[in-house]
C-alpha cells in the first residue's frame, strides 16, 4: 500500500482507516521515496510508539531509516537552525524553552491574542464577503502571536509572515530565494538577540538570554536565534491549519456552530474535539525502532523498522473514543493524540490551545452569522510540508 493515503474530500478521512484499524493495525506501506515503513492506526499502538524509549525520532537520521522522499527537499532539517539546536542538545533546549509556556503566561496572553484577532476580523469585515478566512485570519494570527512571544515589534510581523511562507513552501520558491530567506531571517534574529541583551523585556528571547540550565550554562547566541525559526516552523502552519479546520468543521454542520453560540462554556471542549476529529490524515510522526517492541495490538515492531504513527487515524479509534466518528463538542475526557505523546509531544500545546480557544471566542462574538461561502465538498487541501491545511476557506456572514 502506498502512503500517504488520500482522503475522498477535504473534510473526510481516508476510507481505509476503519479497515486498517480493524484488520491490519500494523500495515506495511511504501513511502514516496520507495522506502518501506510500518503504518500504525490504532490508538494504543500509536501512543506507545510515540512515547516508548525503544523507539526514537533521533534514530531517523540513521542510514537504514526510511526516508519520506528520495530527494532531501527540506533545508530545514539541515539548516543552520537545525544544526544550532542539535549542538545545543535538543532535550536541554526543550527544557529551557518549555518553561515559557506556563498557564499564567497563557492567561496573560489571551487579551493580546484577542486584540490581534479582533483587528484581523475588522480588516476582514472591511474587505467584505465572501472573504478567505485563511488569508485574513488563520494564516497571519499564529505568526503575530509568535512574534509577540519572541518580542518582535509589530512593524516586523509581515516580514515574519513572508519568511514563514518561504520556509514552509519548499516547492513554491527557488533555492536562491530560500537561501536568502534563511540568511535574512538569521540576520534579523541575531540583531534581535543583541537588542534584547541590551534592553531585556518581558519576552521569550529576553528570558532565554537570562536563563541557564541545571549546570549553569546559558544558551548560545546561535541557538537563541535558531529558537525563533524553530518556533515559527513548529507553531505557524500547524496552528493556522487547525484554526482553519476548526472553522470549517464547525460551519460544515450548522448545528455545531449554533450549539456554541448558545453555550460558550463549550469552547474549551470543542477545541479539543476539533483537534481529535481533524479529518485529514496528514503524514503522522515517524519513529525508528531501536529494539524489537511489541505493541498493544499484539504485533512485533522489529528492530530497524521505521514506523509512521497516524495520530489522526488513532484519534478516530472506537476502542479509545465512544462515538469516534461523531463530533461531540462536550466530549470529556478527550485524550487525543493531535499533539503527539511522550518526550517529544508538542511543546507549544498550551499556546496552540489558547490561540484556538481565543479565536473561536472572537469569531462567535464578532461573526455569529458566519457561514461557509462554498459547499464543504468544494474545499481543497494544499500539500504542506508539516501539515496539509485547507488552501482557502471562503466565508460569508
Ligand atoms: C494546533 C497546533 C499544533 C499542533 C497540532 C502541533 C503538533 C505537534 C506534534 C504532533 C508534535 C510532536 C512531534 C513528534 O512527536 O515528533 C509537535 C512538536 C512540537 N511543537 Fe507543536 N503543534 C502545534 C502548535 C505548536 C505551537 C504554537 C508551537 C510553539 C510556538 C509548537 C512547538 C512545538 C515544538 C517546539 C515541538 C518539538 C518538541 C520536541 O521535539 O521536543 N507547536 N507539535
Amino acid at each position: 500500500m502506498s502512503y500517504p493515503l488520500t482522503a475522498p474530500a477535504a473534510l473526510e478521512p481516508p476510507v481505509e482507516w476503519p479497515e486498517l484499524r480493524r484488520t491490519c493495525p500494523v500495515a506495511h506501506v511504501t513511502l514516496p521515496s520507495g522506502d518501506r515503513a510500518t503504518l500504525l492506526t490504532r490508538y494504543g499502538d500509536v501512543r506507545l510508539a510515540l512515547s516508548d524509549p525503544r523507539l526514537s525520532r533521533a534514530g531517523l537520521a540513521r542510514p537504514d531509516a526510511a526516508r519520506i522522499t528520495a530527494i532531501e527537499t527540506g533545508s530545514i532539517f539541515d539548516s543552520p537552525m537545525a544544526r544550532a539546536l542539535n549542538a545545543e542538545g535538543p532535550d536541554r533546549w526543550r527544557r529551557m524553552v518549555g518553561k515559557w509556556f506556563t498557564a499564567k503566561r497563557m492567561r496573560a496572553l489571551v487579551p493580546r491574542i484577542e486584540a490581534m484577532a479582533d483587528r484581523l476580523v475588522d480588516d476582514m469585515l472591511e474587505y467584505g464577503h465572501p472573504a478567505d478566512l485563511v488569508r485574513h485570519l488563520a494564516f497571519p494570527l499564529p505568526v503575530y502571536v509568535i512574534c509577540d512571544m519572541l518580542g518582535v515589534p509589530e512593524s516586523e510581523r509581515d516580514a515574519f509572515k513572508n519568511w514563514s511562507d518561504i520556509f514552509l513552501n519548499l516547492s513554491k520558491y527557488t533555492a536562491a530565494e530560500m537561501e536568502a530567506a534563511h540568511r535574512d531571517f538569521g540576520a534579523y534574529m541575531s540583531g534581535l538577540v543583541d537588542e534584547k541583551r541590551q534592553a531585556p523585556r518581558d519576552d521569550l528571547i529576553s528570558q532565554l538570554i537570562a536563563a541557564t540550565d541545571a549546570e549553569g550554562r546559558p544558551m548560545s547566541d546561535l541557538a537563541l536565534a535558531a529558537t525563533g525559526q524553530a518556533l515559527l516552523l513548529a507553531g505557524h502552519e500547524t496552528t493556522a491549519g487547525f484554526i482553519t479546520t476548526m472553522a470549517a468543521v464547525l460551519l460544515a454542520d450548522r448545528d455545531r456552530w449554533e450549539r456554541l453560540l448558545l453555550d460558550r462554556s463549550l469552547i474549551r471542549s470543542a477545541v479539543e474535539e476539533v483537534l481529535r476529529y481533524e479529518p485529514y490524515p496528514g503524514f503522522g510522526m515517524l519513529r525508528y525502532v531501536h529494539e524489537d517492541t511489541e505493541v498493544p495490538s499484539g504485533a512485533l515492531l522489529a528492530q530497524g523498522t521505521t514506523v509512521v504513527c497516524s495520530m489522526a487515524a488513532a484519534n478516530r479509534d472506537a476502542a479509545a473514543f465512544g462515538g469516534a466518528e461523531e463530533m461531540d463538542l462536550g466530549r470529556t475526557p478527550n485524550a487525543h493524540l493531535a499533539f503527539g505523546a511522550g518526550p517529544h509531544s508538542c511543546l507549544g500545546q498550551p499556546l496552540a490551545r489558547t490561540e484556538m480557544q481565543t479565536v473561536l471566542g472572537v469569531l462567535l462574538r464578532r461573526l455569529p452569522g458566519l457561514d461557509l461561502a462554498v459547499a464543504p465538498a468544494q474545499l481543497r487541501r494544499v500539500e504542506g510540508l508539516i501539515t496539509t491545511p485547507l488552501r482557502e476557506l471562503p466565508v460569508r456572514w
